[in-house]
């Protein structure tokens, strides 16, 4: 269960009331409920009804060691991005084989790494790609496992973010739909290579089937040609990515995570791939509602013109507002469960950008000390950066009603030490 309030007026994640985490672990925080992360990795799995599956969690979404291990210990792969990624899964037990790795630049390096530790399966972005993986498949002496990354150039203009949207001809994402026969055949055509998947990921945040479903379509049709065609003898498995949407806001409704799994089953068997494993790489919607990033309030400020609360978590700490014009909610920690008298304020933060700035919220009229940003476990903690001199936030986990790890927090002797040691070592 995402946070509520308790009747006394305490906001509530996992049990635990958060007036008492941020009395414990101070401001700017990340808390996480675990428990409920495990639960939300249960439902979509059991949305494949004992299918062959695959929920690769989106690693990048968020990579805190106990949020990878709990939905490892689900069952759930992981999706990475790079070669830390790579690190991380492997280190919380996600099994080699059901690790599948994206991403359009892969250096030599990672992809050394990736067929050494002999992953379910690199996917390959370009054409210009599969020769590189050969090469560092042959010098490992080793067969690597390769999916085709499929760009289906559906145009989903104004289904989710232009920054989030990858699935159309312009990206920089995916083999272009007419080049991917051509990528089959060097796949199949290598004696380094076993071409086990064929997969896509059209963008993030879909708050309707309909895009995702849309590019599954695309997907399987060009599957199910090749296959009339003789080709795709190995194929294990049909991927349709991540992008599940989850509500930001009281007023939208997203359908359930396994709305989409379901829906992309349906039209798997409508195509005739159920033979098939399907894998899916959600990271948002696993993770989003069970994380809030607590702020204390530090000032307000008034003007002829506005009503600020100013507050010690700024976009540095939670970028998505900056840079998505992403609104998430923020809400007293300790408050009154009715929204009355309240006022409409500009919640921002400090750093020295106008963009630093988390939009208009209702909040009493005199600002309460501590507030909580909601549905910030996804791309919070992993986009964070220490612009400005800024500390990056502590991150607190949950687990069955108590705090069961937390990070440390660093102090501004830190950052100045590093920054004035810059380039002046002899
Ligand atoms: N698979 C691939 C290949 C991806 O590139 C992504 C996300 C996912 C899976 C997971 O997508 P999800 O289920 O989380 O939507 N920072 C942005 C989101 C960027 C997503 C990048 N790729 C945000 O805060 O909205």
């Amino acid at each position: 269960m995402p946070v509520s309030r308790d009747p006394s007026g305490h906001l509530v994640l996992g049990g635990v009331r958060l007036a008492a985490v941020a009395a414990h672990a101070g401001t700017p925080t990340y808390v996480y409920d675990l428990d409920a992360i495990a639960v939300e990795a249960r439902a979509m799995q059991a949305a494949f009804d004992g299918a062959a599956h695959m929920v690769a969690y989106a690693v990048k979404a968020n990579s805190a060691g106990a949020i990878v291990a709990t939905l490892a210990a689900e069952g759930c792969g992981a999706d990475i991005v790079s070669g830390a990624e790579l690190l991380v899964a492997l280190g919380c037990g996600v099994p080699p084989e059901k690790i599948v790795y994206n991403g359009v630049a892969k250096t030599d390096d990672e992809l050394d790494r990736a067929v050494a530790a002999g992953i379910g399966a690199i996917q390959t972005e370009s054409v210009e790609e599969i020769g590189r993986i050969e090469a560092r498949a042959r010098a490992a002496g080793k067969r690597a496992r390769v999916s085709i990354r499929m760009n289906p150039a559906v145009d989903l203009d104004g289904a989710t973010h232009a920054h989030i949207a990858t699935g159309h001809d312009r990206a920089k994402f995916g083999v272009p739909r007419d080049q991917v026969g051509r990528a089959v055949e060097l796949v199949e055509g290598s004696q380094d290579l076993r071409l086990v998947g064929i997969t896509s990921h059209v963008g993030s945040h879909f708050t309707d089937v309909g895009p995702y479903l849309a590019a599954a379509r695309v997907l399987f049709g060009v599957v199910k040609d090749l296959r009339g065609g003789g080709r795709l003898r190995s194929l294990e498995y049909v991927d349709t990515g991540g992008g599940f949407g989850v509500a930001y806001s009281d007023d939208v409704v997203v359908p359930p995570p396994p709305a989409f799994v379901r829906a992309a089953r349906e039209e798997q068997r409508a195509a005739g791939l159920s033979d098939l494993a399907l894998y899916v790489e959600p990271g948002r919607s696993l993770v989003a509602a069970h994380g809030v990033l607590l702020a204390r309030v530090v000032q307000t400020k008034t003007s002829s013109v506005g009503r600020w609360v100013m507050i010690d978590a700024g976009m540095n700490d939670l970028i998505r507002p900056a840079l998505y014009q992403a609104h998430h909610r923020i809400v007293p920690v300790e408050g009154p469960a009715t929204r009355e008298g309240f006022l409409p304020w500009r919640v921002v933060g400090p750093v020295c950008e106008s963009s630093d700035d988390f939009g208009e919220h209702p909040l009493p009229r005199d600002p309460p000390a501590l507030v909580a940003v909601l549905d910030a476990g996804a791309y919070g903690y992993t986009m964070a950066s220490r612009y400005n001199g800024r500390q990056l936030p502590v991150e607190v986990f949950l687990r069955g009603g108590r705090i069961a790890g937390e990070t440390k927090r660093l102090v501004p002797e830190e950052w100045a030490h590093e920054r004035l040691s810059a380039g002046r070592e002899a």
